[in-house]
């Protein structure tokens, strides 16, 4: 197949002065259509690449154009058959000019001449069968059309007819001395027979020959004089698609070299669904597709009807593409939509901006404060330091220096930090100097501690008070509540204790159900306990310490009831100058030793006093002081001394210790008791004494309490026990926070007091 068979009607081409009249006037594009040094038209018919004019300026052969006189002829195409042209689009078609079929008869009806002309094309040039119809002009006629579309042969035709001319309407071409058909899609085929009924015979007067023609629609309209006035070497225009190849896309795009659409900015499309393929500039450019740099850009911002751009804004040509920016002062989308509107001040913007301006002023004015505060704070907490001796104590401390068990300063921060702030929820009891909070220290062991307020420090007792807390955290006993150190940041200094949390003896004996586990065993041993500690800091400390609170209240028990005597938050160092002890009597009632009331002279045997009150609690878990009782018997001690006088001691003893031991035992505890509440101090014991006499009948009471009957003071017989009691509550503390190191008994037997005065 191809244009070698493709055989034309043998009617010439003598119809240039129509075909000229037809050339549509060129308005010469602005892009190039050939290919570099190529000719562009022939005649007045513009040759667009792939069609072209001299070899190598047309794609492949079925695209040569015959141009015999570039300047006069009329386009060809085919090689040996020339159909004239007259038209070329790059949209894909081509307007050619075909001859029609004919058939005439004389008056008599004989046939004069019948042409039945046939046109075959490439498969890749196809007859439109949108724009093109099938056309029959005649009154006694009969014309088919057959063909191929594609591989399908397809055949159609109509038959017009009319008596009389009038009969005929101009521009109707429905049968009435003309008709018309559709021809199908994708005939590349045409083969027209035409011939009559009757010979022309009965309408011969008036239509003599009939016509049957493809044409282009538009190029044909019909009127009742081209039954007559139509010549039989007439040709028409008639449409015809192209495409580069017949294949798909998708097969084109496979071979590069003959793929037609790679040039830049050039796309491939299907027409027509199996009919090839045909190139196409991309949206925004124009040009000729087939050419490597066809595709140029559409400057749209020349033609206002290119663009969209609104009122205010400017039309800015992209490649390929345009925008809108808005004139300055306006803001918005100027490509179509709400287009630009003038520019508003923007309050969100300044509120946003002062809002964050002032964040940042109020951030600045809270960060300078808490400097400020920070600064006088430590300023404080430096004048505070050294109000309250921490100089002198640093610098005692850094005397020490070997022995670790010695006082430690706390920060008031690291405090801070061990009771969370002093939360609400870390009270654990209010003393009468005030607050006691329970801390954990964070980098210490995470070891848990009591916190509480020292009593405030005036000037001149402020080396005493640092003597004091040394000392205090020297002591070390296993029957102290360890002085861990204390904080000198506050007004009121903080002491550090170790942590002990069973509560006090006071609240044991108070609770009916907790004094039932304190057995005459356990008492007893408490007992001794606190005997032994005061025995300690009355007799080896030097100079002695007095605690002048001894209490129930003051005496912690451990989870083996192990008693902890603490708050010697107001105890001193007994004055070694008879003339400086009128202190303001300080204690607290129901313990308070009644010649220390009287004459404010302080010595150990107050202290003694208030151990034969808690004593007696011990044994009767009575209240030192309680209003329930008549009159004289508000005070325990008068209270318990009356009993025994009378001979009522069994009637106060407490229930619960009643048949633990012998009641015998029993009345040895009450007259130590009694003999520590003697009115005149040198008739009490030293506690020195009492401590070997509890520690005999704590060892009777546990070997056979009923044997135990007469109570012996004599030195010589304590003397022997006197290094056992004394190691009873020399003992290294068992607390995470303490220190714990070797020292020999000796060595906490000789706590170095320094005199300080
Ligand atoms: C066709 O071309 C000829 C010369 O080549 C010119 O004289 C004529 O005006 C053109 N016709 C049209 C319709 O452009
Ligand atoms: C083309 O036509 C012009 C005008 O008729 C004529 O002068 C010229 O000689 C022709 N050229 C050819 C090659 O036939
Ligand atoms: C072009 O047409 C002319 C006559 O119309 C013919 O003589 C010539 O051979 C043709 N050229 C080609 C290459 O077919
Ligand atoms: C037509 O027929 C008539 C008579 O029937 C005859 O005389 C005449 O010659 C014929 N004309 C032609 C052209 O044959
Ligand atoms: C029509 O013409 C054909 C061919 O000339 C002839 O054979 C036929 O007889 C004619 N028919 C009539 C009705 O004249
Ligand atoms: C037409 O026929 C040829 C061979 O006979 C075949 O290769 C081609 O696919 C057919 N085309 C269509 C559209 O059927
Ligand atoms: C066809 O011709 C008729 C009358 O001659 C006219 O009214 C009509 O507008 C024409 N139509 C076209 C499409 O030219
Ligand atoms: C076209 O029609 C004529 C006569 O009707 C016939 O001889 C010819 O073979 C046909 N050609 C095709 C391609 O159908
Ligand atoms: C059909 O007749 C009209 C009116 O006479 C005429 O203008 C027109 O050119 C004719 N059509 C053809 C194709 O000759
Ligand atoms: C690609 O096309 C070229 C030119 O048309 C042809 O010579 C070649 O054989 C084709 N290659 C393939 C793989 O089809
Ligand atoms: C411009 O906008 C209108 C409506 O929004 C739309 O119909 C038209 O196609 C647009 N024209 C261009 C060139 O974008
Ligand atoms: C052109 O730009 C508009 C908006 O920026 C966008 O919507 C559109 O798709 C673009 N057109 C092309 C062909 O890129």
């Amino acid at each position: 197949m191809g244009f070698n068979r493709f055989i034309l009607p043998m009617l010439l081409h003598l119809v240039i002065a129509l075909m000229l009249s037809s050339a549509s006037t060129l308005t010469p594009p602005t892009f190039p259509i050939a290919m570099p040094g190529c000719k562009d038209h022939c005649g007045n018919v513009s040759i667009p690449f792939p069609f072209g004019i001299t070899e190598d300026c047309y794609l492949n052969k079925y695209f040569f154009i015959n141009c015999t006189n570039s300047s006069t002829s009329v386009p060809q195409t085919v090689l040996q058959n020339a159909v004239d042209v007259t038209e070329i689009s790059l949209e894909g078609q081509v307007h050619l000019m075909q001859d029609i079929a004919s058939d005439c008869y004389d008056k008599n009806g004989s046939l004069l001449d019948n042409i039945s002309p046939w046109t075959r094309l490439s498969k890749r040039f196809t007859f439109s069968s949108t724009a093109n119809k099938f056309i029959v002009v005649g009154c006694d006629a009969l014309a088919l059309v057959k063909g191929f579309g594609q591989n399908r042969s397809y055949a159609t035709g109509c038959i017009p007819s009319c008596d009389y001319k009038e009969d005929v309407i101009d521009g109707s071409c429905s049968g009435i001395g003309c008709c018309q058909t559709d021809i199908p899609p994708g005939a590349w085929n045409i083969n027209v027979s035409l011939t009559s009924l009757n010979n022309h015979t009965k309408v011969w007067d008036f239509n003599p020959c009939s016509y049957a023609f493809v044409v282009e629609e538009k190029a044909f309209n019909f009127s009742a004089s081209n039954l007559t006035n139509l010549s039989n070497d007439l040709s028409l225009p008639v449409v015809v698609d192209w495409t580069i190849e017949e294949g798909s896309c998708e097969v084109a795009q496979r071979n590069t070299t003959s793929y037609a659409c790679s040039g830049k900015n050039s796309h491939c499309y299907e027409p027509f669904k199996g009919l090839g393929y045909r190139c196409s500039c991309d949206q925004g450019y124009e040009g000729n597709p087939y050419l490597p740099d066809g595709c140029q850009d559409i400057n749209e911002c020349q033609d206002p009807t290119l663009h969209n751009c609104t009122k205010n804004s400017v039309c800015h040509n992209t490649l390929g593409n345009y925008t809108c920016p808005c004139l300055k002062g306006y803001h918005g989308d100027g490509r179509g939509g709400d287009g630009c509107s003038p520019d508003q001040i923007n309050w969100s913007m300044i509120v946003s901006g002062v809002g964050i301006g002032t964040a940042i002023l109020l951030f600045c004015c809270f960060y300078l404060c808490l400097e400020l505060r920070k600064r006088r704070e430590n300023r404080l907490k430096e004048e505070f330091f050294r109000k309250n001796g921490g100089l002198m104590l640093q610098q005692r401390l850094a005397q020490e220096g070997r022995n670790t068990n010695v006082a430690r300063i706390f920060t008031l921060e690291e405090l801070r930090k061990a009771t969370n702030n002093f939360e609400e929820t870390r009270i654990i009891g209010r003393g009468g100097y005030g607050t006691v909070f329970k801390g954990i220290l964070v980098d210490h062991n995470s070891c848990t501690v009591a916190i509480k307020r020292s009593r405030e420090v005036n000037e001149n007792q402020v080396d005493q008070f640092i003597n004091e807390v040394i000392m205090l955290s020297q002591v070390n006993s296993r029957n102290v509540v360890k002085l861990l150190g204390c904080c000198l940041e506050t007004e009121v200094p903080l002491l550090v204790y170790e942590f002990i949390d069973n509560g006090t003896l006071s609240e044991h004996l108070s609770s009916t159900t907790k004094s039932q586990h304190l057995s005459w065993n356990i008492r007893l041993r408490i007992a001794s306990e606190i005997a032994g500690v005061l025995s300690y800091l009355h007799s080896v400390a030097s100079p002695p310490i007095i605690h002048r609170d001894i209490k129930s209240a003051n005496i912690l028990l451990d989870q083996n009831y192990t008693a902890k005597v603490t708050d010697f938050g107001i105890s001193k160092l007994a004055p070694l100058d008879e003339n400086q002890v009128s202190t303001m009597v300080q204690g607290t009632f129901g313990y308070l030793d009644p010649e220390y009331m009287l004459t404010g002279l302080l010595t150990e045997k107050s202290d003694v006093y208030s151990f034969g009150v808690v004593l007696i609690e011990l044994l009767t878990s009575e209240k030192a002081l309680s209003l329930d009782r008549v009159e004289e018997e508000k005070f325990l001690a008068n209270y318990f001394i009356s009993s025994l006088k009378s001979g009522h001691l069994v009637q106060v003893l407490d229930r619960n210790i009643m048949f633990d031991v012998s009641i015998e035992l029993l009345k040895e505890v009450a007259m130590i008791a009694k003999s520590c509440l003697s009115i005149k101090g040198d008739d009490r014991p030293s506690m020195k004494n009492i401590a070997r006499e509890l520690e005999v009948l704590e060892i009777r009471a546990k070997q056979s309490p009923i044997q135990v009957s007469k109570i012996d003071f004599t030195d010589t017989e304590a003397s022997l026990l006197g290094m056992q009691s004394t190691k009873a509550y020399i003992d290294s503390g068992d607390s995470s926070c303490i220190h714990t190191e070797s020292h020999s008994i000796m060595e906490h037997m000789m706590v170095p007091i320094a005199g300080g005065r």
